[in-house]
């Protein structure tokens, strides 16, 4: 995917939602948008916070994934714990990587809030070392904002 086209994923997501109130629809068609507009990239979805801290698997495109992350663990975890954007180049260094696809090389979780409250992560999964440098942050963090704010306007 060019920058310019990765210019496109937050608008595209505001678009997409618009006038849309039920958050799996959302979420769901946001997990499409990602996994068809990013090459490279193995899986694409969501994961909730339940109030244990556990994370709880939501709408996504990809191989089928574990459906409870524990809490803490993972690069999910990690994200949740820091409550900022953890990108890994190489997810075999990573220690405590949870390997839903054995494809998976590289990865992004971005935390996404409601309401002021951490309400989850978006995570993307890359079969390709480092797919996700400066630029695919940028966009992606960008992607994660208007995620968020269209669960504000959901029921
Ligand atoms: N790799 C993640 C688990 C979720 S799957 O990638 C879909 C992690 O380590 O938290």
């Amino acid at each position: 995917m060019s920058d310019t086209d990765l210019g496109l994923l937050a608008e595209t997501i505001k678009a997409i939602s618009e006038g849309v109130t039920d958050a799996v629809a959302n979420l769901a068609n946001f997990s499409a948008v990602l996994f068809d507009a990013l090459d490279r990239v193995n899986w694409a979805g969501f994961y909730r916070l339940l109030p244990d801290g556990a994370l709880l698997l939501g709408p996504f495109q990809g191989k089928p994934a574990c459906i409870r992350l524990e809490a803490g663990r993972g690069v999910c975890g990690a994200a949740v714990t820091r409550g900022e954007t953890v990108v890994v180049d190489n997810v075999h260094a990573f220690p405590g990587h949870i390997a839903c696809d054995s494809a998976s090389r590289s990865e992004i979780v971005i935390p996404l809030r409601r309401g002021g409250q951490l309400w989850g992560v978006l995570d993307i999964d890359s079969p390709v070392e480092a797919r996700f440098g400066d630029a695919e942050r940028t966009a992606l963090e960008a992607a994660a904002r208007e995620i968020e704010a269209a669960l504000e306007r959901c029921e």
